[in-house]
């Protein structure tokens, strides 16, 4: 079995091993005495591996209540993590108890957002049944729901307790979503893993996917190691987010978040390479490495559309933005650039002009 550990506000280990699903209740034991586990998961991944799941906690001595959700970022709101909190006070969960997320990032972020403000916080591990959610969302103790105002507007860092990786659970995905995982994957190489990119460029890594997610999870763990609460070297995981998020908005979310993101590392990419903020060409290896993954490299946006969104972002420090560039693949920078060389970065980054008024 690979291992990563986390040490963090909260120490933890993740661990990733084909099957490790039907084990869960022996690996949670050894974090936790039996105790009630509230299962949170959505509606697909509850017809999937829930049963299996159950039956594992149950078998290792766990008393277990389920909560299911429609699936889909809809469903990543308020209401439904009120709905979360009462079905605990229900199933009259104490402190002692704990929350097990079932399913992708939504599952994830909502699943822990309810673990850390019931009765101020209770523990919980995470399941991850996407790609995305089993090589970032599941790890570093973000937690969010959406308000009507913006995605993942309301929520705290609270780390889990453990996270269990079981490559297998990928199978059942559609090839669109596991794309949106490759997408955040490529990331990881862009910023911290040439090794790691080259592997991603060279498609078809399916046999590899419990050490690619190894690989992954100890990027992302070292930068929530170095910068917990994301105010310096953790916003690099920002890469291709801040155009990915506009694009997202401006589909109405009709574009998934993996997709968008990949246009907007590219986008991020084509703009570093063509103002001189690059060592060496970023743009072409990474559309190549986008592409051998079935991801889009470009968006039917302008400028103006995305610039609007931008301005808007939560992330944004008066009229200056941070922005994450690639100065080579495994290595990035932070660079804050004002309105107008956010404008420039912008038209330059998505092929609309040479940056230039006129
Ligand atoms: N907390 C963080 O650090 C962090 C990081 C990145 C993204 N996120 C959040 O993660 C969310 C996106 O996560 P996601 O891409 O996993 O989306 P998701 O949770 O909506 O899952 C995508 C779809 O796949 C289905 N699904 C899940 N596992 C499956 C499986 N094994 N087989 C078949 N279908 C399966 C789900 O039911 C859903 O319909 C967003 O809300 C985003 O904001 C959070």
């Amino acid at each position: 079995m690979r291992t990563v550990e986390v040490n963090a506000s909260g120490c933890y280990q993740i661990h990733i091993e084909n099957g490790l699903l039907d084990r869960a209740g022996d690996y949670l034991r050894d974090v936790h005495a039996p105790c009630r586990a509230a299962v949170i998961t959505d509606d697909v991944v509850d017809g999937l591996y829930a049963g299996r799941l159950c039956a594992s906690l149950e078998g290792a001595g766990f008393s277990v209540c389920k909560f299911v959700f429609p699936n889909g970022e809809t469903s990543k709101n308020v209401d439904t993590w009120a709905r979360a909190l009462t079905f605990l006070t229900e199933n009259s969960l104490t402190r002692s108890d704990m929350i097990v997320a079932l399913g992708g990032g939504v599952v994830g972020d909502l699943a822990g957002f309810a673990a850390a403000c019931y009765l101020r916080g209770i523990p919980y591990i995470q399941i991850p049944t996407t790609f995305l959610a089993m090589i970032d969302s599941s790890v570093g103790g973000k937690t969010a729901v959406d308000l009507p105002a913006g995605k993942n507007l309301a929520g705290v860092f609270w780390q889990p307790k453990l996270v269990l990786c079981d490559p297998e659970a990928l199978d059942t995905l559609p090839a669109p979503i596991f794309a949106d995982g490759a997408a955040e994957a490529v990331k990881y190489g862009v910023l911290r893993g040439i090794d790691l990119f080259e592997t991603l460029a060279g498609g078809d890594f399916c046999p590899k996917l419990p050490e690619i997610i190894e690989r992954c999870v100890a990027i992302k763990r070292d930068f929530v190691q170095e910068d917990e609460f994301d105010t310096g070297v953790r916003q690099q995981l920002n890469l291709g987010h801040t155009i990915g998020h506009a694009i997202e908005k401006c589909s109405d979310y009709a574009i998934s978040h993996g997709h968008a993101v990949a246009i907007g590392m590219a986008a991020a990419a084509r703009a570093a390479d063509m103002l001189g903020y690059s060592d060496e060409g970023c743009y072409i290896p990474i559309v190549e490495a986008l592409r051998k993954n079935s991801l889009p490299t470009k968006c039917e946006y302008d400028s103006a559309a995305l610039l609007r969104v931008i301005g808007s972002d939560k992330k944004r420090r008066g009229d200056r933005i941070t922005w994450v560039i690639p100065r080579r693949i495994g290595k990035c920078a932070l660079v804050e650039l004002d309105a107008e060389q956010t404008r420039q970065f912008v038209a330059v980054g998505i092929g609309e002009s040479h940056g230039h008024h006129g």
